[in-house]
């Protein structure tokens, strides 16, 4: 499973990339807000750092106007995916940029049927929320398990992107249910490093190794 880092924080982004965690970037108008950085040029210098793809989202609700960010988008590198939502206007966006030959995510997919026709209108990633349907006390997980399915008695070739993970529990149960790629803030991919026993087993060698009196270097 590809792992993408779901923020546009630079120093999160150079540290996981430079110990290999990071196969590519999400970004949302929320993300951009937070970095406080203009959107242009913070997904720019993303692209500088990052070889995978990166996914700068539009903000038009109109098709045409879509795909005229979405042009403006692709243009700050070649390994720009232009986020549209899944709403009609974006599924005709998505057929449009898709047939230029660019890769597009379609984002905020809540339900299987919204991830069948955003393959068919030639995504290159779909992007179920799973976080935000726990919100609601629905199972999210559910949702990763039919597209997959649903992609693979077709073949369809669109990634399955699973998005608003919070949990370390949602990545394990990601990569287990096969989603391509997972994004995830920089904390939730630190945090899988975690383990209580890990953390209990070095206490106690840290302990022994001090009573031997001895040093490695
Ligand atoms: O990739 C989408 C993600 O940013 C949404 O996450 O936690 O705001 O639901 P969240």
């Amino acid at each position: 499973m590809k792992f993408f880092v779901d923020t546009a924080e630079i120093d999160d982004i150079k540290e996981l990339n430079d110990l290999g965690m990071v196969d590519g970037v999400t970004t949302n108008p929320s993300l951009i807000l937070k970095s406080g950085r203009d959107i242009l040029e913070v997904t720019k210098e993303i692209c500088g750092i990052v070889s995978g793809p990166v996914s700068a989202e539009v903000v038009a609700l109109e098709a045409d106007e879509m795909i005229a960010e979405g042009r403006k988008l692709a243009e700050i590198a070649d390994n720009i995916a232009v986020k549209l939502p899944l709403t009609w206007d974006g599924l005709k966006a998505c057929k449009v940029l898709s047939g230029e030959g660019k890769m597009v995510n379609v984002t905020l997919c809540f339900s299987a049927n919204q991830a069948l026709l955003a393959a068919k209108a030639g995504a290159t990633f779909i992007s179920p929320f799973i976080g935000r349907l726990d919100d609601i006390n629905l199972d999210g997980m559910d949702l990763i398990e039919d597209i997959r399915t649903i992609y693979d008695n077709y073949g369809f070739e669109t990634n399955i992107l699973a998005a608003s993970i919070r949990t370390v529990g949602h990545v394990q149960d990601c990569a287990r249910i096969g989603a391509d790629v997972m994004t995830a803030p920089p904390e939730v991919i630190r945090k899988l490093a975690s383990h209580p026993l890990t953390d209990k087993g070095l206490e106690q060698f840290m302990k022994d190794w001090a009573k031997t009196g001895q040093k490695i270097l």
